[in-house]
């Protein structure tokens, strides 16, 4: 199977600034991302999730382990060209306009001109700016924001797509059409690695996901894998005494029916995780 992105026992450890002490913020991590899977990395904050993301797209230096995508070692400088990344808080000056500003990562990526034009409408449209394109960025909401961050990873066509909490601070519905898109881009055999806190959003748009803590993997499957399990799965009537329960129990197997449970979110798994005490700094 071809990987996308393979980080492989990488630990990475911070000096506290003024102190002669250390923060291990990613410790002995492994994961694989195959090629056009979506694959969510979730965690509270401070678990390590934008450091790894760093250390992938070798922006940053693992203290020990090593990074590759596509095959090729991280730290090339040629391993990049196949990836767009949006980081968590990008910042774009405010005074260009939406068209401008992608025309401006276009020549960046080392588009030709006559490309460009045709590439920055397609991008506008697919990320639901198209009529927002010469309207600058100042201007533009949370929403348009990190439409535009999207377009912007987009630019130079990419394989591999890394999107750092791309819904943070996004209403429901900018959500909604950010997830319409990753679906989008796996149809046409992209690879997303999705960092984010909107856990129904991870489970709804997600092949697998890894939750980390403190720096570590705590769990790592597909969501039918850790949300499935038969032990898991529950039946919730409130107020009914044991007798009650068993009767109804009875009564839907005498008729030939079953007692729905309920399957286990993932953000059940998440809090169940975080109250583990393998929470994060926050
Ligand atoms: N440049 C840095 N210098 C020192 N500590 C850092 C630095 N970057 C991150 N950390 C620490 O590493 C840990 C993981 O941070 P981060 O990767 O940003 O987590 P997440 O993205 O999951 O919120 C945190 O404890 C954070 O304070
Ligand atoms: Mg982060």
């Amino acid at each position: 199977m071809k990987l996308a992105l393979s980080i492989s026992g990488v630990t990475k450890d911070f000096r506290i600034p003024g102190s002669k002490r250390w923060v291990r913020a990613v410790d002995n991590l492994t994961l694989s991302i195959r090629e056009n899977e979506v694959y969510g990395l979730l965690g509270p904050n401070g678990s390590g999730k934008s450091t790894t993301i760093k250390m992938a797209l070798g922006l940053m230096k693992p203290s020990v382990g090593e990074c590759s995508l596509f095959g090729v070692a991280s730290d090339t400088p040629s391993a990049r060209l196949n990836v767009g990344f949006l980081p968590e808080a990008p910042y774009f000056q405010r005074f260009l306009t939406g068209r401008e500003l992608l025309r401006y990562f276009a020549k960046l990526a080392g588009l030709s001109r006559p490309e460009t034009a045709k590439r920055i409408d397609a991008l506008l449209e697919k990320v639901g700016l198209e009529d927002a394109g010469d309207r600058r960025v100042g201007g533009y909401s949370k929403g348009m924001l990190q439409r535009i961050g999207l377009a912007q990873a987009l630019v130079g066509d990419p394989k591999l797509l890394i999107l750092d909490e791309p819904t943070a601070g996004v209403d429901p519905v900018g959500a909604a059409e950010i997830a319409s898109i990753i679906r989008t881009l796996k149809s046409e055999g992209k690879t997303v690695l999705l960092c984010s806190h909107l856990l129904s959003q991870v489970e709804s748009v997600c092949d697998r996901v890894a939750i980390m803590g403190r720096g570590k993997r705590l769990l790592e499957g597909s969501i039918d894998e850790l949300t499935l399990g038969t032990d898991s799965s529950s039946l919730q009537l409130d107020g009914a005494s044991p007798e009650l329960r068993e009767s109804v129990a009875a009564l839907a197997a005498a008729e030939g029916a079953r007692v729905a449970t309920r399957r286990r979110s993932l953000e059940d798994l998440f809090l169940e995780l975080a109250k583990g005490g393998e929470g994060g700094d926050d």
